[in-house]
């Protein structure tokens, strides 16, 4: 599946967590040299043994903030660095309308000092890990890179439009830069070896996650948030796209990038639908067992369906996503057996 390419020397930022450490993996074994950034806040340095495992290859590890200029130049300043994947950054929604300040700090500031250390080093490339929640989800679906912008009510989704902006503004000054961002839908699954995967710390906050959990016997029940949606059967509907199909994206926009110049934007999403409910069946046909589930009230925030249209990044990137709703809570349903172990 993964083909070798032009080898380039990568800076990977948050390459120890989940979307990250499967595209630092997939990086390796494509011929890449990789150096990870990454304060292992939401992560630990178990991923790296996970990368090595499957690439058969190993990262070099930096443990530090992006925000941290001085830090990057030690890194950067070793030369040839032919681009930069950024992932680093703080996601939880809830804890971004506590904390908005931490939030505009590490996901802009963040971007901002590692902008300015790519100028000062000459680093041309950069991939940018967006997310659907720039889009505004009461537009026409399938949402396409063009549909309009939301107005997210949360610092995590105004930072990824910050940023998004930022980048825009920084193409549009220097045409030598190449910038790619991917707007992920619902990521999801792990590695299919279960090397790696998702570790949330507390409970968890998105479906995937959660019904894994309740599957594992660490929670009772999953509270299913709205049972009165306009869905076939009332539950919220969410794209839910593969992680390694992810990973596989981030690889091929780099590519794309060696040839391109400007600013490129890309849906990373399966292109369909499912409900809560959907999950929940899919997981107990992984699991052999019911998932206990209670319908509840709607959570506030949430849209009741929205899905990707990825004609583009099939066309442009010739990227179109290969794993399977079953194999995606299969390969969950593994890495949850795999961290119920590790306790
Ligand atoms: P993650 O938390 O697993 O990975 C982020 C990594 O960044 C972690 O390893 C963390 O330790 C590191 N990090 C955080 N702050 C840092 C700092 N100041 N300096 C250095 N490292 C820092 O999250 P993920 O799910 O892999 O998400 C990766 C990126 O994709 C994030 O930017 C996130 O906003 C974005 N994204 C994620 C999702 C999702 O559902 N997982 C959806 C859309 C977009
Ligand atoms: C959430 C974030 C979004 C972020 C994305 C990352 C919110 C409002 N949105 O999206 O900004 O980019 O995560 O993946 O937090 N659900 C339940 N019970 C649960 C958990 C979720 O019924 O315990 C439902 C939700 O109502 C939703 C679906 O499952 O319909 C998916 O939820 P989730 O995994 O949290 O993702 P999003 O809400 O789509």
């Amino acid at each position: 599946m993964d083909n070798k390419v032009n080898a380039v020397k990568l800076l990977v930022t948050g390459g120890a967590g989940y979307i990250g450490s499967h595209t630092v993996a997939s990086l390796l074994t494509n011929g890449h040299d990789v150096t990870i950034l990454d304060d292992l806040s939401n992560s630990t340095a178990s991923s790296i043994r996970g990368i090595e495992q499957v690439s058969g290859r190993s990262p070099h590890l930096v443990v530090g903030d992006i925000r941290d200029g001085e830090c990057l130049d030690r890194i950067l300043r070793g030369g040839d660095f032919g681009g930069v994947l950024h992932f680093a950054g703080l996601k939880a929604v809830g804890e971004s309308v506590r904390h908005p300040a931490r939030y505009y700090s590490v996901n802009v500031g963040g971007s901002i000092e590692l902008l300015a250390a790519m100028r000062r080093h000459n680093v041309r490339r950069l991939v940018f890990s967006s997310s659907a929640t720039v889009y505004d989800t009461e537009a026409e679906m399938p949402l396409q890179e063009s549909s309009p912008s939301g107005h997210p009510g949360h610092a995590y989704g105004r930072s990824k439009q910050m940023v998004e902006q930022i980048l825009t503004d920084e193409v549009g000054s220097d045409p030598s830069l190449a910038v790619a961002v991917l707007r992920y839908f619902n990521p999801v699954g792990a590695h299919p070896e279960a090397a790696l995967g998702e570790a949330p710390t507390g409970t968890p906050n998105n479906l995937v996650p959660y019904i894994a959990q309740v599957a594992a016997g660490i929670r009772p029940y999953l509270e299913v948030y709205g049972g009165d949606y306009p869905t076939p059967d009332g539950t919220g509907m969410r794209d839910y796209v593969h992680v390694m199909d992810l990973a596989r994206g981030h690889v091929l926009a780099l590519d794309f990038l060696c040839a391109h110049g400007g600013l490129h934007k890309w849906n990373l999403g399966a292109g369909r639908a499912y409900s809560v409910l959907e999950v929940v069946k899919a997981f107990e046909l992984a699991r052999g067992q019911q998932i206990p589930y209670r319908i509840t009230g709607r959570r506030p925030g949430d849209a009741a369906s929205y899905w990707a249209d990825v004609g583009k990044a099939a066309r442009e990137l010739r990227w179109t996503p290969q794993y399977t709703l079953e194999d995606m809570v299969r390969h969950a349903w593994a890495w949850q057996q795999v961290l119920a172990r590790r306790v």
